[in-house]
């Protein structure tokens, strides 16, 4: 087949992901993982896009404060496109900026950076709920009795830094679905894929989350362990963190259409 030079990339990307998650049912159940070869083409197309392909360049390093007091967003979102079967669009981090911990819940999803450096740690929700037998660790600092409900068992799965030479970052319903983005050093931006979209009456809306840490057994007075790679962990769910909101702005890149 004649390699097609006029489509813009990102109508090539629209076009994949939507044949690539046209198909998967809307439920919240884990039941929409996709195998991981029906990826493969969005994957590649993914891979070379860069800021310049949507005419987005890099911002100044600054940091979130706008002058006279007046805060602007941490980060900012360009929407791209929307159909039944994924959304699009891509998120802009000021210098230091963080995405909280968050989830996704029955989505899968591709994360590809723009420009700037991001860290993520991502989290496999597990599904063995609390009952009340369960012993629970000692956290750091305690917790409230009134927030036991609000505890989720997970695994911290990945940890890694991605730039715009890195391909992406991929999530399923059940693998990686949890995750939190900061910035290394200056801003970045990132592509964001989800599939099906967020939709709270479907039983698809965003929660947030705080990774807990717990004192060791036996372990001196006071000292709390980081969650390794692999290991299990507790996470608290929460309200959207005060400093944490996302503002939006137009995308400047080229029309996608169906
Ligand atoms: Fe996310």
């Amino acid at each position: 087949m004649p390699r097609d030079h006029k489509t813009p990339l990102i109508q090539k990307i629209a076009q994949q992901a939507h044949l690539t998650f046209k198909g998967l049912t809307s439920s919240a159940n884990g039941d929409n993982a996709l195998a991981e070869d029906q990826q493969g083409e969005l994957v590649s197309l993914v891979t070379a896009v860069r800021a310049v392909d949507l005419k987005i360049a890099p911002r100044k390093t600054q940091p979130s404060s706008g002058a006279a007091g007046l805060q602007s967003p941490p980060v900012t979102y360009m929407h791209i496109c929307e159909t039944e079967a994924f959304s699009m669009g891509v998120f802009l981090l000021k210098t230091g900026a963080s995405i909280p911990l968050h989830d996704h819940p029955g989505m899968n999803g591709m994360l590809k950076v723009l420009y700037g450096k991001l860290s993520l740690r991502c989290f496999d929700r597990l599904e063995d709920n609390l009952t009340a037998g369960d012993v629970l660790p000692h956290f750091e600092p305690p917790l409230a009795p009134f927030q036991t409900p609000s505890l989720r068992r997970a695994m911290l799965r990945s940890v890694a830094e991605y730039s715009e030479d890195s391909g992406p970052c991929l999530l399923t319903p059940l693998r990686e679905n949890l995750h939190q983005i900061d910035t290394v050093e200056g801003p970045a931006a990132f592509l964001d894929i989800l599939a099906p979209p967020y939709n709270p009456d479907d039983g698809r809306d965003c929660h947030y989350y705080k990774a807990l840490q717990t004192v060791a057994e036996g372990g001196l007075d006071g000292e709390s362990e980081e969650v390794k790679q692999g290991e299990e962990t507790w996470l608290l769910e929460i309200p959207q963190p005060e400093d944490f909101w996302c503002g939006g702005e137009p995308y400047p890149g080229p029309a996608v259409s169906f």
